[in-house]
């Protein structure tokens, strides 16, 4: 099975949460692995990656910034081409495109991230600290189908 490994940096909990749903979505098809990018090593966790999810919370309207400097370390590090990534966004104003912005510069400027999928997902927390708001969970599982086939593409 093709390896897929979904990362975050979950403060309070809320992203964690959904790439656990995704996980679950995504396991049966996948050799799937959630990590905390403190918790990766590069060797074991990189090599041989076949799509990278990335769990990107909005923090003072934009995409934070660890997450982002984590990706361009894995850029670097990789000789090869990731074939799929995708992105998902947590937040808690009302959504807006740009707040996506600064990961889109990031994305582009990278050598070995380069089939992005685009539909992402954006999903909204409660107060800063959340937990994710009522009727984000359709919207969660649509995009967990469709990132399925854009991964077996
Ligand atoms: C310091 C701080 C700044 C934040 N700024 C924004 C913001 O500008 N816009 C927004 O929609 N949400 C903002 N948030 C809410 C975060 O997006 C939310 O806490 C985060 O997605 C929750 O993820 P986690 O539970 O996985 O840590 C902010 C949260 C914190 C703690």
């Amino acid at each position: 099975m093709e390896k897929i490994l979904i990362i975050h940096n979950s403060r309070f909990g809320n992203s964690k949460g959904v790439t656990q749903t995704i996980f679950e979505g995504l396991k049966n098809d996948f050799e799937t692995k959630i990590d905390h990018i403190k918790d990766i090593d590069f060797e074991r966790d990189i090599n041989g990656l076949y799509g990278l999810i990335i769990a990107t919370r909005i923090i003072s309207l934009r995409p934070n910034l660890e997450i982002r400097k984590f990706i361009k370390k894995i850029d670097s590090y990789r000789k090869k081409t990731i074939p799929k990534t995708a992105v998902f966004y947590m937040h808690e104003m009302k959504w807006r495109e740009h707040f996506k912005k600064g990961m889109d510069k990031t994305l582009g400027k990278l050598n070995n991230i380069k089939s992005i999928y685009p539909n992402y997902l954006e999903v909204t927390v409660d107060g800063n600290r959340g937990s994710i708001m009522e009727g984000q969970e359709r919207k969660i599982n649509e995009y967990i189908n469709n990132l399925k086939i854009f991964l077996k593409s």
